[in-house]
């Protein structure tokens, strides 16, 4: 009798199960996985297994395949047909995912591969957890035609209808180009690995037959174009590796969903911490920069802070940090690029962040350091005005927490966007060196005192002297207090202190706006 197990028993299909989904575990198998890696790319199981705790990945749809049968297609089986789905424990919480395989077939997006994605999503949303897209596709499987089309219809459906209710995250970790660009811009967050992962609507070659331009994948849409000149990635990382890790720090910050509480850390920081540093942080002459993010971290957890859109519209700092353990979202206008300007890209990137916070009850810290919006054309016609707009929307929908900073300048129509008084914030703070006015004092004397500056016998003295009258009446935080625009002006070094107070007592804050379907922010 020989040892082997007969196809037709109880153990042989077993086996045959076994054997069946090791080979599906492959993927496109050997050559194409040594192709990925020599293209310092890992495969989508090897991202899995990076992602996921250890042993708590459970897979979904294994052995789904495609059933086209034009093009050679009904000759060549896709493992998986190009993308793994499952879900799994992420620092013991659950988030469901869906990685798409570049080893079978270029992880081109045909019916099935999206239907396993539409699975995933809605167990993601049914279940109230998070949703993690990694994208590696060359696109729309070409030989399934309109089906494909239909595929990737159906997803951006999902992103929208997932918008706000669980956090979605992309990672870009190979091409991603056509229409399959939207899915991960319908998302909140866009991860990209610099030199392996691109996006655009068309690639290069298509570039230079339509318009003659010449350019490289990565000047086109690699993560340091969209990063720094798009606006379309979130956060650029060094590898995979980097990458999903990464993404688990940015998860760490976020709730489950939306009406699930925000994850609660550890903190070994103290809610007594004196920020001293910052008592001599803003330079004596009101022009000079200084580095916003160093005030932020002064007052995280532990000197600690998530950025997103680092290098994008850097005139505007968005990050996550935590305050005693707890999620809490900032945006700060940033003095070191442009003077902290609002502009265009600025009102765009927090807007955004915002709204986001919003959606998940983060409660939302501003610091604010603002000359004004940008002057001149190239953004009056880029749209400074409807853009503008977003920010003063975002911030005077949100119900959330929210609690203001002014350390410095909070001029005019600006000082309106960075979450002022009337747009909702719950509680404002003045440095001793704020200057809450309607404009700087240069610029208000030249227009409400020019015929008596032109008219004095030395028009600059002159200037100087009723700037200084200016200034000694608005460019300070007194006048506003006295009206209650601010509710308290603190030393720089009980920042930290009095936030965490603030937050304590805001933190069962409920808020309800009149009924109706949604709002219509300018967009
Ligand atoms: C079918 C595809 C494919 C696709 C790649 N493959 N993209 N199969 N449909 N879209 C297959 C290749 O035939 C090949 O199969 C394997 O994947 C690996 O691809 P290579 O070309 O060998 O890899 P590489 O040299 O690294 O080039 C990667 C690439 C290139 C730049 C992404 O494959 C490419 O240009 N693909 C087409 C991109 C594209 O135009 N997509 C459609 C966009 S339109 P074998 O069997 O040889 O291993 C779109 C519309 C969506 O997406 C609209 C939604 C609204």
């Amino acid at each position: 009798m020989s040892d082997e197990i007969r196809k037709d028993t109880t153990q042989g299909k077993i086996k045959d199960f076994e054997t069946k989904s090791q080979a599906l575990k492959l993927m496109g198998g050997e050559k194409q996985i040594a192709k990925q890696h020599e293209a310092k790319k890992l495969t989508a199981r090897e991202r899995i297994d990076l992602f996921f705790d250890e042993g708590t990945f459970q897979e979904v749809q294994l052995f789904v395949q495609h059933r086209s049968t034009l093009f050679g297609l009904d000759k060549k089986e896709i493992a998986s047909d190009g993308v793994i789905t499952g879900f799994g424990n992420v620092n013991g919480r659950v988030v469901f995912v869906a990685a798409q395989d570049f080893t079978s077939a270029g992880g081109s997006l045909g019916e099935m591969h999206a239907k396993k994605i539409w699975k995933v999503m809605d167990m993601a949303l049914d279940a109230r957890k998070p949703f993690v897209s990694l994208n590696d596709s060359g696109g729309a499987r070409i030989q399934e035609g309109v089906h494909s089309l239909e595929g990737y219809g159906g997803i951006f459906y999902r992103n929208t209808i997932c918008s706000g209710y669980i956090p979605q995250i992309h990672a870009i970790m190979g091409p991603t180009a056509g229409g399959a660009v939207y899915s991960p811009a319908l998302a909140d967050w866009i991860f990209m690995v610099k030199n392996s992962s691109y996006m655009y609507i068309t690639g290069p070659d298509v570039v230079k037959a339509v318009i003659g331009e010449e350019v490289s994948h990565e000047d086109l849409g690699g993560a340091v174009a969209h990063a720094s000149k798009s606006g379309v990635c979130h956060v650029v990382t060094e590898s995979d590796a980097d990458c999903i890790e990464k993404i688990k720090k940015l998860l760490s910050y976020l709730p489950d969903c939306c009406d699930n509480p925000l994850p609660l850390s550890e903190s070994s920081d103290s809610p007594d911490r004196l920020c001293t540093d910052l008592d001599t942080f803003i330079p004596d002459k009101s022009n000079r920069a200084y580095d916003m993010k160093k005030i932020i971290k002064s007052v995280a957890d532990n000197n600690e802070m998530f950025e997103t859109h680092e290098l994008w519209a850097q005139n505007i700092v968005t990050a996550f940090i935590r305050m005693m353990g707890k999620t809490v979202g900032v945006i700060a206008n940033n003095p070191r690029f442009y003077a902290g300007v609002l502009d265009v890209n600025a009102s765009d990137k927090a807007s955004r962040f915002i709204r986001f916070c919003d959606a998940f009850n983060i409660p939302i810290l501003t610091f604010t350091d603002v000359p004004g919006y940008m002057p001149g054309t190239t953004q009056e016609w880029a749209g400074i005005i409807r853009h503008g707009a977003k920010l003063l929307h975002a911030y005077s929908e949100s119900t959330v927490p929210k609690i203001t900073v002014i350390t410095r300048k909070a001029y005019g129509g600006a000082y309106l966007g960075m979450c002022s008084k009337q747009l909702g914030a719950d509680y404002v703070m003045a440095w001793p060196t704020a200057e809450i006015a309607v404009m700087g004092a240069d610029g208000a004397c030249n227009i409400i005192y020019r015929s008596e500056i032109s008219k004095a016998e030395d028009p600059a003295a002159k200037r100087a002297e009723l700037a200084a009258a200016y200034e000694e009446k608005f460019n300070n935080p007194y006048f506003a207090a006295s009206l209650g625009i601010i509710e308290e002006i603190i030393a720089p070094r009980d920042t930290r202190k009095r936030i965490i107070t603030v937050l304590d007592a805001l933190k069962d804050k409920k808020l309800s706006r009149v009924s109706k379907k949604h709002t219509n922010i300018p967009l």
